[in-house]
């Protein structure tokens, strides 16, 4: 059933990924008419005792502020209720049920069906399913475990609460305009289809940087690092809608089965194919240990063992205060052969994909350079969505998968057998590094991470251009 009275329950409501991101997306969402004030009604729950007021200032300051919207503001954050109570005891969580039990049999009076969404931003204990009918559905935030054991684990206890189909783990690069296309592109474009494979890609890179360091979440981030926090998940995600073969169909089941016989393809990472560093300055944080070797950079390199990729090497690379701030794909073809004009001094053709700032997908070739003369020079073919999606709206990542979790859709949740297939890869990598077998390298703020990253780079055979860069139009 999708209609009926609708409880929203953010468990954490009262953390930081509540405030800005999860409130926020729940309000562009009211905004625009998908939450009925009269069927909907979210509950925030967490630890800290405050009251409903108090919660709802603090999300304010996380909604437009402009006049325009305050009428909405204040609307929205009439329907939010706040229960507080502990995660390891039974009490609390039966005042929460209660407090929704109340609202459905408020709201159900003619229906009878009702819907629970929980998302949860932390492990489970006790969720208290809907027993009205309809159905109960829970939104799982990473970190889904340290590594493969405590995930099984992990996974087996909300096993027993719920079915697959109700779990929802939400790894939110999946929700972002670029990532959601990567499939339009690659299977709905005939340019694309033959080029796809290691006969015609040189290399392939998955690259996020951050300008900005671990910021007051010191204690959390050194207990996973950037492998857990950036590239396990998120890149690995991207890694395998680039990589995956076709799909039967849309089916997020047929997706996620692409997704999985990907990820048991990487064969395991070898050390010298991995580069960590730690920025200076980050164990100042008085919540870091002066010991840790918790890596903020890491380059891994993947290699997927089948026909499609063998040889071809995927970079992941994640960093933390480095100088500027983006996530890109960047897809690098082989020099072409035979080539008559030296295009090699110009660099190679590539296809990137800017997730974010800005996002674009442009394609860097070789073309005449306009004039009398016969030379090449190097430019693009630039699809930059600012300029070329003018007035629209690219919703936030989070808005758009919290809608997805209200209709039902699983294709861009994380499955059980995705995630395990995750960890086994990057276990064994993730224990050494805890053993102090891999060392992290030093580097500076507001740089590209450590040198030696860039040599493994080369040594996996990527071309840097030199002398050319996109820069995205302004209008
Ligand atoms: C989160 C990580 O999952 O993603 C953060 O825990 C990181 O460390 C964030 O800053 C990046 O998300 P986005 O959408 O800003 O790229």
């Amino acid at each position: 059933p999708e209609t009926g009275c609708l409880s929203i329950i953010v468990l954490g409501a009262s953390g930081d990924l509540a405030k800005k991101k999860t409130f926020p997306a729940l309000f562009n969402l009211y905004r625009q008419g998908f939450l009925q004030s009269n069927e909907v009604h979210i509950f925030g729950y967490a630890r800290t005792k405050i009251s409903d007021e108090e919660l709802r200032e603090r999300i304010r300051g996380y909604l437009p502020q402009g006049k325009e919207s305050m009428e909405q503001v204040s609307n929205f954050l009439q329907l939010i209720k706040y229960v507080s109570g502990s995660y390891d005891a039974p009490e609390g969580f039966q005042a929460l049920d209660k407090a929704i039990s109340e609202h459905e049999v408020s709201t159900n009076s003619t229906e009878g069906t009702s819907r629970r969404l929980f998302y949860l931003a932390l492990p489970p204990s006790v969720y208290p399913p809907s027993n009205l009918g309809g159905w109960t559905r829970i939104v799982v935030e990473k970190p889904f475990g340290k590594d493969l054991a405590s995930a099984e684990e992990l996974s087996s206890q909300i096993g027993e609460l719920f079915e697959e189909p109700q779990i929802y783990r939400i790894d939110h690069y999946l929700g972002k305009e670029i990532v959601q296309n990567l499939l339009v592109l690659r299977f709905a474009n005939r340019f694309f289809l033959p080029l796809w494979n290691r006969d015609n890609i040189a290399n392939v890179q998955i690259v996020f940087r951050e300008d900005f360091g671990t910021e007051g979440r010191g204690g959390y981030f050194d207990q996973y690092g950037i492998i857990r926090d950036i590239i396990q998940n998120h890149l690995l995600q991207v890694l395998c809608l680039v990589a995956m073969e076709k799909p039967i169909s849309l089916n997020p089941e047929h997706i996620r089965d692409e997704k999985v016989k990907v990820l048991q393809s990487v064969v395991p990472i070898k050390d010298e194919e991995v580069v960590l560093g730690q920025y200076e300055g980050y164990k100042d944080d008085p919540t870091v240990p002066n010991s840790s070797n918790t890596p903020t950079f890491a380059t891994v390199i993947l290699r997927i063992h089948n026909e499609r990729w063998e040889g071809v090497p995927f970079i992941l690379k994640a960093g933390k205060a480095l100088g500027s701030k983006k996530a890109e794909i960047r897809v690098q073809f082989k020099d072409v052969p035979g080539d008559i004009f030296r295009c090699k001094k110009q660099g190679r053709n590539e296809i990137v994909m800017r997730l974010q700032p800005s996002e674009a997908i442009y394609m860097k070739l070789t073309v005449k350079q306009p004039g009398l003369e016969m030379s090449t020079a190097q430019s693009e073919l630039d699809l930059s969505y600012r300029q070329r999606y003018q007035g629209v709206v690219i919703p936030e990542a989070y808005e758009r998968l919290i809608l997805d979790t209200i209709k039902g859709d699983q294709q861009h949740f994380v499955r059980r057998d995705e995630l395990k297939a995750a960890w086994e890869i990057f276990t064994p990598l993730l224990h050494r590094i805890e053993k102090g077998e891999l060392k992290s390298l030093q580097y500076k703020t507001s740089s590209r991470g450590p040198a030696e990253a860039d040599v493994l780079l080369e040594k996996a055979g990527y071309v840097q251009t030199h002398g050319y860069i996109w820069i995205p139009p302004t209008l």
